[in-house]
């Protein structure tokens, strides 16, 4: 061989021996390109591995232990994010069977459940876990409340958040036609039918004719006059595709906004009331600080207070990472029990000439629906628009600072919370009792105009009652806030009873009955 060949063979020798290198080091380099900064274990690497990363990087890169406490947020923010993806997960699953037509919606829905293997497992899963989200974020709101943490900078998160409250209701409502069983088909006329109300009222002033806006309301729900194909197709396309952009596109604001609004809220005194970790706790920020100018950073304060102490925070990665993993372990666990021993319903098929008797909406609307019983108008709009409004206003005009961050913070405190349960208990069963054994004034003077029924109903009774007994207590305490514990304590009582009187205590005609096995033809 001659002196070229043989440099010729070393050089594909030393090639084929770089190459071979390089294929041996490609899942070594392949992490260090996934995880620029390394493993994350110093303070610095787990900082930068929560930058470097586009989902973990709306976190902050340090928390505060008082965030990190469970009854600080009971983990019900993140239970609902976990619920979500459940959902995802789940209904992307199922749209490889599910047809949004309604000669065929029916079947393949029932292919799902009978045929597809795992198929009625996914299906409830799904269906649990969309029951899940609703109770969570219900719980989450009220935790919110409570620990007044909607107060300045977090006012504008607040009304984010009723906006994610609205779509969370809109995925689930949109879903629940999409069967195409009986239950589907009414409970959605039924929602149709409140989107309609406003009629009530231009009916009683003679102006449908020209103004008819509960008509334009329930024409853009349905696409046309009545539950059909139109609304089949536009339910399903709110369900899969605009409703889940939108939530996620505003969740996404939600989280940007908690970081910036920095962090979650605490009481002024959360230091003193956390005192030292306990010795298993990872060191808070700099319990031993290698350079003197990182206590700027450290203390609070225009001024360097150098006596002052280390915040007690401590690096994302990995204690809330580990929360927040625990808390999507225990959501996906609670829908997985749930699906493995409750079926999703499936009634007959939907049959527009067979009305249900009762046609209930789904349970979170059939408190409405007890309201809509007593007035089409103000149970559909009225009385939904002024809660509403004043859930938006709640931040805005609470500017007080005394219990912000604290479970039932605020003048009045548990005490006011307790009362305010009792009256809002006592006010709704007194008025709706009154109303079962007594009737209204419909049936005791049949002439009686619309709009005096509009105007005086146990319904608007009810606000009026729950406003007073708010401004009461705001005078007494001379403070908005409680104002503002007394009025929220009392509609949720108000929406817990009315939602219980309309899912186990109202029968065929919505007439009041003790349970099913009452009901005519039993
Ligand atoms: C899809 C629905 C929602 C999701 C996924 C969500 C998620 C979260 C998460 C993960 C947090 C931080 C941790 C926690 O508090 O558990 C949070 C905080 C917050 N959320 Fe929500 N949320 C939702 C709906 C709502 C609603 C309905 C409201 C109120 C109307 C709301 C208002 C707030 C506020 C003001 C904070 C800051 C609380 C604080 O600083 O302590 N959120 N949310």
């Amino acid at each position: 061989m001659n002196q070229s060949a043989t440099n010729k063979a070393t050089t594909e020798e030393a090639a084929a021996r770089r190459f071979r290198e390089n294929l041996r080091a490609v899942p070594g380099r392949l992490r260090e390109t996934m995880f620029r900064s390394g493993e994350p274990r110093t303070d610095r690497t787990r900082s930068a591995f929560v930058f470097g990363n586009v989902f973990l990087h709306l976190h902050a890169v340090r928390a505060h232990r008082w965030s990190l406490r469970w009854p600080t947020t009971w983990g019900l923010g993140i239970g609902a994010l976990s619920s979500l993806f459940v959902l995802i997960f789940t209904g992307v699953l199922l749209m490889f069977y599910y047809k949004p037509y309604p000669d065929v919606a029916y079947l393949s829905i029932k292919d799902i459940h009978y045929v597809v293997p795992t198929g009625r497992f996914i299906r409830n899963i799904h269906r649990w876990s969309a029951n899940l989200m609703v109770v969570i974020v219900l719980l989450h709101m009220a935790r919110v409340f409570y620990t007044a943490a909607y107060r300045a900078p977090r006012e504008f998160n607040w009304v984010i958040g009723m906006g994610l409250l609205a779509l969370t209701l809109g995925l689930s409502f949109t879903g629940y036609l999409l069967p195409w069983d009986q239950l589907a088909y009414w409970a959605i006329t039924i929602g149709a039918n409140i989107a309609q109300s406003p009629r009530e009222v231009t009916d009683a002033l003679g102006i449908t004719e020209w103004f008819d806006v509960g008509g334009i309301q329930k024409l853009l729900l349905l696409g046309a006059e009545e539950v059909g194909e139109e609304a089949l197709i536009r339910f399903y396309l709110f369900h899969v595709m605009i409703l889940p952009l939108l939530l996620v596109a505003l969740m996404t604001v939600h989280f940007w906004r908690i970081r910036k609004d920095g962090g979650l809220a605490r009481p002024a005194d959360a230091d003193n009331r956390l005192g030292s970790p306990s010795s298993d706790v990872y060191p808070v920020f700099t319990e031993a600080p290698q350079k003197t100018y990182s206590l700027a950073a450290l203390v609070k304060g225009r001024t360097p207070a150098v006596g002052s102490g280390p915040e007690q925070t401590i690096p994302a990665m990995p204690h809330l990472m580990i929360a927040e993993a625990a808390v999507f372990m225990l959501t996906v666990a609670l829908s997985v029990i749930l699906a493995l021993f409750l079926d999703a319903p499936l009634k007959e098929v939907a049959n527009p000439a067979v009305p249900e008797n009762p046609a209930k909406a789904p349970w979170y609307f059939l408190g409405l629906q007890e309201l809509v019983s007593h007035s089409a108008f103000m149970g559909g709009i009225g009385i939904p628009s002024i809660v509403l409004i004043g859930l938006a206003l709640i931040p805005y005009l609470d500017r007080e600072t005394e219990g912000t961050g604290i479970w039932f913070g605020g003048p009045g405190g548990g005490r006011l919370v307790l009362h305010s349960a009792i009256f809002g208990l006592a006010a709704v069963l007194a008025i709706e009792a009154f109303v079962i054994r007594f009737g209204w004034i419909r049936q005791w003077w049949t002439a009686t105009p619309q709009l005096v029924i509009t105007l005086i109903n146990p319904g608007t009774l009810l606000t009026l009652l729950y406003a007073c007994y708010s401004l009461w207590s705001l005078k007494k305490y001379d403070s908005t806030r409680a104002g503002a514990l007394a009025l929220f304590t009392c509609f949720v009582c108000g929406f817990v009873v009315l939602t219980v009187i309309g899912t186990y205590f109202r029968g065929p005609n919505w007439d009041f009955y003790w349970s099913p096995s009452q009901w005519p033809g039993h």
